[in-house]
């Protein structure tokens, strides 16, 4: 089916997903809303994030979405559920990797960096449930990280110094494997292995995903029968020339990037 898929985060983070869609399904036309005017989400209400996931689906839906893959932990976390209780497409969220971190571990202590809208979910309490016994499973908030990688600062001093207090600690405490649970942090991939060192694995579930998004296509007959490379579009909620910038340093190539209409301006704030 030549529909496209919607792919959305608070910001530029989800790219860290959309990239891996684009490599597993490259046929795919492909939409991406990067909610960046609004990010970060991870200290924001409940409320909020719901009312903006809504909304953004809502925007993807009239664009032709046949699926939609919340590429953010956050908005997964508190949203997925209200998103699939109002619209019928298939919808594909992320989940920190705790499962392949523990089958990768041989220290059995793993370190999950995430927002603290996921940590504090009921979702990520139930996925800790649910973890193996003999783990230890060390949370750990990053404020501040997503603000830096928002404004394309991937290997300054500041998030240098961001990426150090919160990784050295996992380490002190025996960590051999970090979850990076939130969309943003792949973006800093190459940096937090060079805190963390060589021997420290580093889990990313964007490849996952990919492969859940793909196994959802085909189950449902929604997969393309298109020959040539997909389309990309890109919108935003902040400044287009800030975001064309940075995405385009992200994705390698030059995007043309589109301001996100106003979706919704009857949200509370916080
Ligand atoms: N990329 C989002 C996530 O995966 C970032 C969260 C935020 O905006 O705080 O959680």
């Amino acid at each position: 089916m030549k529909q496209p898929i919607g792919v959305f985060d608070s910001g530029i983070g989800g790219l860290s997903v959309l990239r891996e869609i684009r490599a597993l399904l490259p046929n795919e036309d492909l939409l991406y809303v990067a909610d960046s005017g609004f990010a970060p989400y991870g200290h924001r209400s409940a409320a909020f994030i719901i009312q903006r996931a809504l909304s953004i689906s809502e925007f993807l839906l009239e664009r032709g979405a046949k699926a939609i893959v919340v590429a953010c932990n956050t908005a997964t976390a508190v949203a997925i559920e209200k998103l699939r209780q109002k619209f019928v497409i298939p919808i594909v969220g992320m989940e920190p990797g705790i499962k392949p971190a523990a089958a990768i571990s041989k220290s059995k202590v793993i370190g999950v960096l995430a927002t603290e809208g996921t940590l504090n979910s009921d979702r990520f309490s139930t996925l800790l449930t649910r973890s193996t016994e003999n783990l230890e499973i060390i949370v750990q908030p990053c404020p501040g990280l997503v603000e830096q990688i928002e404004a394309g600062d991937f290997t300054g001093s500041a998030t240098r110094a961001l990426v150090v207090r919160y990784v050295l600690p996992l380490l002190a405490r025996g960590a051999d494997t970090l979850v990076l649970g939130c969309t943003h942090y792949p973006l800093l991939r190459t940096l937090i292995a060079q805190i963390a060192g060589p021997a420290v694995h580093i889990i990313d579930t964007g490849p996952a995903v990919a492969l859940q998004l793909q196994h959802r296509l085909v189950t449902s007959q929604l997969h393309t029968d298109n020959s040539q490379l997909g389309t990309q579009q890109f919108w935003t909620s902040s400044p287009l020339e800030r975001q064309h910038a940075v995405i385009s340093r992200v994705l390698g190539q030059s995007i043309q990037i589109n301001p996100l209409p106003s979706i919704d301006n009857e949200v509370d704030k916080t």
